[in-house]
């Protein structure tokens, strides 16, 4: 039977123009959109704009503009962006079209007859700009939003309610017996407390403004936004052969800002629409956030990103490329945890991973296509090395890894396999040496060490394309083969070594990545207003020539000292607050503490071998240095450690490393 694969992004607000941030989700759920289909899968990606709500009738106001003419002229913005950074949504779904108006109404109405929807009235504090109501102890000093850190305002009106109180239990039992409806898992252990403290009934709709869908039956109220939002995952579908076939999603990627709305409100009002728990949502995906100076990305602080580059994703589309910006964003960033939005960070990936090493694979193999004919050279299997089949045996393992990467799915992992094997197929070739075998004349070897190389990039141009769709098919124009064309039930899935033809004739053309060497380098960082200090450029490795094969050398860059930007784009550290630590039983050096670093989704646990020299009670309130884009790390018997601390010494006479003066949780040492 077709697998079929359903992704979801959230449906954006239209009240400001995109930026990295809200492109990194669209790229991930295109990305693996991708990747299913070319397993054969039937994919469908939907993306869209939520268009109602005070905010965007204040924003509309403020522009002295209807709200109509304001969403439709935002809502193209990011219509209109996705091609640019090459994703194709399937479908992409208005809020205020009347396909969705319709449809959340249909869903109030079975809420309704469930009977779990009643008037009442409330009194309490909402943040505008969240579009979500508020209580005093999430509030920062100053009565200021956890998210957004502006005021919250009072607001009492009466409004209808939906019974989300008596979805708790019924809740608990769904995650239990679906653990990964909620990923990654520390994700759904936050659920899980949030809904075993208990859960009160929403207030679903307002009468103080009336940019929104009319309740059924009582148009003076209309819908509270998340409850006609979160239906969009649906309404894209209803009255079509898609829902039948599609429904429900395979993945909602969300970030971990807006998980609660996914992962308690969205299937009690399924359940309520009457959606047995086998047609609820299987994963609700929570991402972290693209951070500029360890600050959420976002529209309401925009700011100066800290010299690091603008955030504008057109632009720097235009700069270096969609593909290079997809490929960061997904490999720089762990799908799950926050990354560091950084423009020089992003050329040093792009330099060292595809310039330097699939490029140059490419680059460095094609010249030797003269010795024969121009063509993809045949090699008996007779002429074939140990070394040869090692390679084979290699793309086999890497390609097995990075699919499962891709369907975990981890693409960061997938990609580090990819290139990984790209590096590999650079070693073989320094170690094979063809320009040797092209010198002494050995043409069978010379064939053999061709023909695998050129199939590696050919492995790696499909492994590749999820991430880099142009460039892939840049790299196999080269190669003399037509773009990928996924297809229902046909996996194009590089599993099998051999898919580049003998005699197949190539087509060597410009390289297909740009070196970003130092010069290109300066360009990019003026043009996408680079400035800082620590990102003057610097000269890259220099990697072997294509033209020369006689002067090839090994392709990977020279061990050497890091660059600052290296150095921050590979560890992250971030001076914590220890707020408990307790003993382990039966766990004598180990101790399980919960550590602020400053972050929305609350503090962390994090276990440290620190129990020989320190009590717990004496580390309550210490400032320490933690490792904080580890991997989360499995202590077994439930012991997830999700960072590191920073010391020194032997175990019983260790020291944690710490800072003279305090500083706010979160903060990043530089
Ligand atoms: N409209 C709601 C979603 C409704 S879905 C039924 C919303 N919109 S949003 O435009 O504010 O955010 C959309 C998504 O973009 C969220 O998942 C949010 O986490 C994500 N991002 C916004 N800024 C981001 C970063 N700086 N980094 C990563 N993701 C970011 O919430």
């Amino acid at each position: 039977m077709t697998q079929r694969f359903y992704v979801t992004t959230p449906i954006y607000y239209v009240n400001s123009s995109p930026h990295v941030g809200t492109a990194y989700t669209t790229v991930v759920a295109d990305a693996l959109a991708r990747f299913h289909a070319l397993r054969g899968e039937r994919t469908f990606f939907l993306t869209g704009t939520d268009e109602h709500g005070l905010k965007l009738e204040r924003e509309a106001q403020r522009k002295a503009m209807s709200p109509q003419a304001f969403v439709d002229e935002m809502s193209e913005r990011f219509r209109d962006l996705w091609p640019k950074l090459l994703c194709r949504p399937d479908d992409f779904i208005r809020t205020t079209e009347r396909r969705h108006e319709e449809g959340v109404q249909r869903a109030w109405q079975r809420c309704v007859d469930s009977g779990d929807i009643y008037l009442g009235s409330y009194e309490g504090l909402y943040c505008v700009a969240c579009e979500d109501h508020k209580t005093e102890k999430e509030l920062l000093e100053g009565n200021l939003c956890p998210v957004h850190g502006r005021p919250v305002e009072r607001v009492t009106e009466q409004s209808y309610f939906f019974k989300l109180s008596a979805y708790g239990d019924r809740l608990l039992e769904f995650y239990k017996r679906n653990p990964t409806f909620v990923r990654p898992e520390t994700r759904l252990n936050e659920v899980v407390s949030f809904v075993e403290g208990g859960l009160r009934d929403l207030s679903i709709s307002r009468t103080s403004f009336s940019w929104g869908i009319p309740v059924p039956g009582d148009p003076k109220h209309v819908m509270y936004v998340w409850f006609d939002a979160l239906f969009n995952y649906l309404t894209a579908l209803a009255g079509t052969e898609r829902e039948g076939a599609l429904w429900p999603p395979d993945v909602q990627l969300v970030g971990k800002d807006i998980l609660r709305f996914h992962a308690v409100y969205w299937p009690a009002f399924l359940m309520s629409a009457g959606y047995a728990d086998d047609k609820l949502p299987r994963t609700i995906w929570s991402h972290g956030w693209l951070l500029t100076d360890g600050q959420k990305l976002s529209k309401s602080r925009e700011g100066p990103s800290h010299g690091r580059g603008t955030t504008d994703p057109v632009r720097v589309a235009d700069a270096v490329g969609a593909d290079v910006l997809r490929y960061f964003l997904l490999r720089e960033v762990s799908l799950g945890q926050d990354g560091e939005w950084s423009v020089p960070s992003l050329v040093s990936r792009a330099r060292s991973d595809l310039a330097e090493t699939v490029g140059n694979l490419l680059n460095r193999a094609l010249p030797f296509a003269k010795h024969f004919d121009g063509r993809v050279p045949h090699a008996p299997a007779e002429t074939l090395s140990d070394a040869d089949r090692a390679l084979e045996a290699l793309a086999a393992t890497a390609a097995r890894d990075a699919a499962a990467a891709w369907a975990e799915p981890a693409p960061h992992r997938a990609l580090e396999a990819t290139i990984e094997l790209a590096r590999a197929g650079n070693r073989y070739f320094d170690e094979s040496a063809p320009w040797r075998l092209a010198k002494a004349g050995d043409l069978a070897r010379l064939a053999a060490v061709v023909s695998h190389v050129l199939e590696l990039v050919r492995v790696v141009s499909v492994m590749l394309w999820p991430a880099t769709p142009s460039k892939s098919d840049a790299i196999r124009a080269q190669l003399g083969l037509d773009p990928l064309a996924p297809r229902v039930d046909a996996d194009l899935w590089p599993l099998a070594w051999g898919g580049l033809a003998a005699h197949t004739a190539l087509a060597p053309g410009q390289p297909v990545f740009a070196k970003f060497d130092a010069q290109q380098q300066a360009q990019i960082f003026k043009e996408l207003d680079v400035t800082t200090e620590e990102t003057k450029p610097e000269a890259p490795a220099k990697a072997p020539k294509a033209a020369k094969p006689a002067e090839a050398k090994p392709a990977e860059a020279p061990p050497g000292p890091l660059t600052y930007e290296q150095l921050m784009a590979t560890v992250d550290l971030r001076l914590a607050k220890v707020l408990a630590a307790e003993r382990i039983p039966r766990k004598d050096k180990l101790l399980k503490l919960s550590v602020d670093l400053g972050e929305a989704a609350g503090p962390r646990t994090i276990i440290a071998g620190i129990a020989l020299a320190y009590a717990p009670e004496a580390l309550v309130g210490k400032q320490v240095i933690v490792v904080a884009n580890l991997p989360p790390r499995d202590f077994g018997g439930g012991l997830v450690s999700h960072g590191m601390l920073l010391a020194a010494g032997p175990s019983d006479g260790l020291s944690l490393a710490t800072f003279e003066k305090d500083h706010a949780p979160g903060t990043r040492v530089k």
